[in-house]
């Protein structure tokens, strides 16, 4: 096991009625003058915008709003979110919605406070070192920004979507999760969600680092436990318990415990990223054409760990070769899947031709090379996992 530093100061409320929480919780981490940050429209038609809005008003709190934040954000919205807070003085942003919402009001809150242009922290320029306090209550557990140090943003001017961790300037100081409010999600949505999270660890299962028994361990029983809740929430999207387990494994998934100690791998989330910029697929859809296709391209170059997942996580028999049990665990994943609702090829995702070349191109140029840490990829070997991704 590696030496690692961990650090995760977000307070979590978690539970049936937290949502009434959120002005009490915005007092306690120094709010008065606070931007509320939200999506296209579900925390509206729901209420929670306007009850959350009711408790900022009990408690006193100068607020105003920026809306409409689409999924695979942009910087455009974050600009403008920095305007108003220099405009306004905002001195705390409340981000209700998933992580296109919390990302977006991360990028502010570090850009608010910055001389320079914030995109300076995507691009690799400069450091965030300071930032506005964020508040987040989670409507979807999904990306796992609720207890992340990470922000992923999309520059409009050539679709450069970027990915940054720091790790502690940026962790929410609360996150607000009551399971309640992802009964509303669209199976779609909860299914790309549970695709995600799934992603999260297995970016960090897939390591070369000997002597990590507690987190292989760790990832293999939140990955379990998220593919023996998933058939529960997709039957019954009101089961408050399943609802619950899920939300909570998107959040360990994501805010370090899984990673501590290993070399991470998060080549699939690169290679998906180029995806969901060119083509604006959900995250996680995305995801669940890339994993299998990498898993794949993993089963012949280095086998043992892709072998010790199929075994431990879907019971697969240990077969005649590392090999093939490989290879029988991901054909395992890509049912798993499907059986959600998923699509597992490129086809399935809406994206019929992929254009290849310029997903490679533009994956050295926002990535460098090589690319993750598992087996380290060049361009030529990144070619081959999205030309997999385009199979069955
Ligand atoms: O916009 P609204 O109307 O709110 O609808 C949203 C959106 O269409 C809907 N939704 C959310 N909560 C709902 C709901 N619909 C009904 N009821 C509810 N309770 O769900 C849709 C997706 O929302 P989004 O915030 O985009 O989802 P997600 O949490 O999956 O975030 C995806 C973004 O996060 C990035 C992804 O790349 C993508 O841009 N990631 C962020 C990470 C991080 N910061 O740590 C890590 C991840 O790897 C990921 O890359
Ligand atoms: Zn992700």
């Amino acid at each position: 096991m590696n030496n690692f530093n961990f650090c995760s100061p977000t307070y979590f409320a978690f539970g049936r009625g937290t949502e009434s929480r959120a002005g009490e919780l915005c007092v306690k981490y120094g709010a008065g003058r606070v931007l509320i940050v939200y999506g296209g429209g579900s925390a509206v038609r729901s209420g929670l915008l306007a009850r959350v809005k009711e408790r900022l008003d009990e408690a006193r709190l100068w607020h105003t709003d920026l809306a409409g934040i689409k999924p695979n954000p942009t910087d455009d919205r974050v600009y403008e979110g920095i305007d108003v807070c220099r405009r306004e003085r905002i001195d705390f942003i409340l981000a209700v919605g998933g992580g296109s919402v919390i990302d977006t009001a991360k990028g502010i809150a570090a850009g608010a406070v910055y001389d320079g242009d914030f995109w300076d922290f995507y691009s690799g320029k400069a450091v965030p070192r300071s930032a506005l306090p964020v508040g987040v209550v989670l409507t979807i557990p999904a990306a796992g920004s609720e207890g992340s140090g990470n922000t992923v943003i999309t520059k409009v001017d050539g679709l450069h979507k970027i990915s940054i961790r720091t790790e502690e300037v940026l962790r929410p100081r609360f996150a607000i999760m009551d399971p309640e409010l992802t009964f509303t999600l669209p199976p779609f949505q909860t299914a790309c969600g549970i695709a995600d999270m799934m992603a999260h660890i297995m970016e960090r299962y897939f390591s070369n680092t000997p002597g990590v028994e507690v987190s292989d361990r760790l990832c293999e029983s939140v990955l379990t436990t998220i593919i023996g809740q998933a058939p529960i929430v997709m039957r019954s999207p009101d089961d408050y318990d399943a609802r619950a387990n899920i939300m909570w494994c998107g959040m360990i998934a994501h805010n370090g415990t899984c990673g501590v100690g290993r070399e991470e791998d998060w080549s699939s989330h690169a290679l998906e990223h180029e995806v969901s910029a060119v083509y604006d697929v959900a995250h996680g859809a995305g995801l669940a054409v890339i994993f299998p296709a990498w898993l794949t391209w993993m089963a012949s170059h280095n086998p043992h760990k892709v072998a010790q997942f199929a075994g431990r996580v879907f019971g697969v028999e240990q077969l005649a070769s590392p090999e093939a049990t490989a290879l029988e665990g991901v054909a395992r994943l890509k049912a798993f899947f499907r059986s959600i609702g998923l699509p597992v090829t490129f086809a399935a995702l809406g994206v019929a031709n992929p254009d290849i070349d310029l997903l490679v191109r533009k994956l050295v140029e926002d990535k460098g090379q090589p690319i993750g840490n598992y087996v380290r990829l060049t361009p030529q070997d990144c070619r081959e996992i999205y030309l997999l991704g385009c199979g069955d």
